[in-house]
């Protein structure tokens, strides 16, 4: 049985002052709810602080991308093992904010993807198609290559105790999620997928959707039977409506 995940992305926000209050918030909203794991990616140079507010808390430390040398002449790069170091346990990887402008191809986030898996850390694996895609109908075209990318790379198991955060581009930060039932396709597509090559792997990879999830659309969304969670960026950054979140998950998950 698959234990669904809400991970905040909080993107480029915060401060040390903003880090302290939310979190300190978000361990009063969320500790005594079971049933579902709870994350939150701060920026990188606030992961210390982080670390040290969260203490001994259920929420655990995620990032929100990596390097994928360990060490050396790369500057402005944060590693892998730098990440692992300050306790992180996921880490965000082909978000299509990285994706586009980075220009981070498939195979690159795939490299990362399997520097993550070696050294012990879970990726997010970010995919999703733009507008213009999902209305050519290439979604699952889309969807196909940046899962295939890790698969051709790594083979189906670097998906055991991995995350897939299906987030189709014109959903985030515009207000307009995808409706449960046009999501829980494409997450059942992806599932489908890993499944012709292990479906052992396909049954416990969790599947996030992530793209305008709030505090009103969360418990429709989490009834699907594919859909394991979500990563949430813009409501993460609000301790009241992520902990409504959270709960919609865990209530979910009790009646599934
Ligand atoms: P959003 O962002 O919830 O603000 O749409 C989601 C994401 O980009 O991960």
């Amino acid at each position: 049985m698959r234990h669904p995940l809400v991970m905040g992305n909080w993107k480029l926000n915060g401060s040390i002052h903003m880090v302290h209050e939310l979190i300190a918030a978000l361990r009063k909203e969320v500790s005594g709810v079971a049933g579902c794991d709870v994350a939150i990616a701060p920026p990188a140079v606030y992961l210390c602080q982080a670390r040290h507010e969260i203490g001994g808390s259920r929420i655990a430390l995620g990032a929100q991308d990596t390097g994928v040398n360990l060490s050396g002449a790369f500057t402005g790069e944060t590693s892998a093992e730098m990440l692992k170091n300050v306790d992180v346990k996921y880490v965000i990887i082909g978000h299509s904010e990285r994706r586009t402008y980075h220009k981070e191809s498939d195979e690159f986030i795939a490299q990362k993807f399997g520097v993550l898996k070696e050294l012990g850390l879970t990726p997010v694996l970010c995919i999703g198609e733009t507008e213009a895609e999902n209305e050519a109908g290439k979604t699952q075209e889309v969807c196909a290559r940046q899962i295939d990318a890790v698969l051709n790379a790594h083979g189906a198991a670097a998906f055991k105790d991995a995350v897939i955060a299906y987030e189709p581009i014109w959903a985030i930060g515009t207000g307009k999620s995808a409706t449960p039932a046009q999501a829980q396709a494409v997450h059942k597509f992806i599932r489908d997928h890993i499944a012709k090559k292990d479906a052992a792997i396909a049954e416990q990879v969790i599947i996030q959707y992530g793209g305008s999830v709030n505090d009103k659309n969360a418990a429709e969304l989490f009834g699907q039977p594919d859909i394991d969670g979500a990563l949430v960026g813009g409501a993460s950054l609000k301790a009241d409506a992520f902990a409504v979140i959270v709960k919609a998950a865990a209530e979910a998950k009790a009646k599934k």
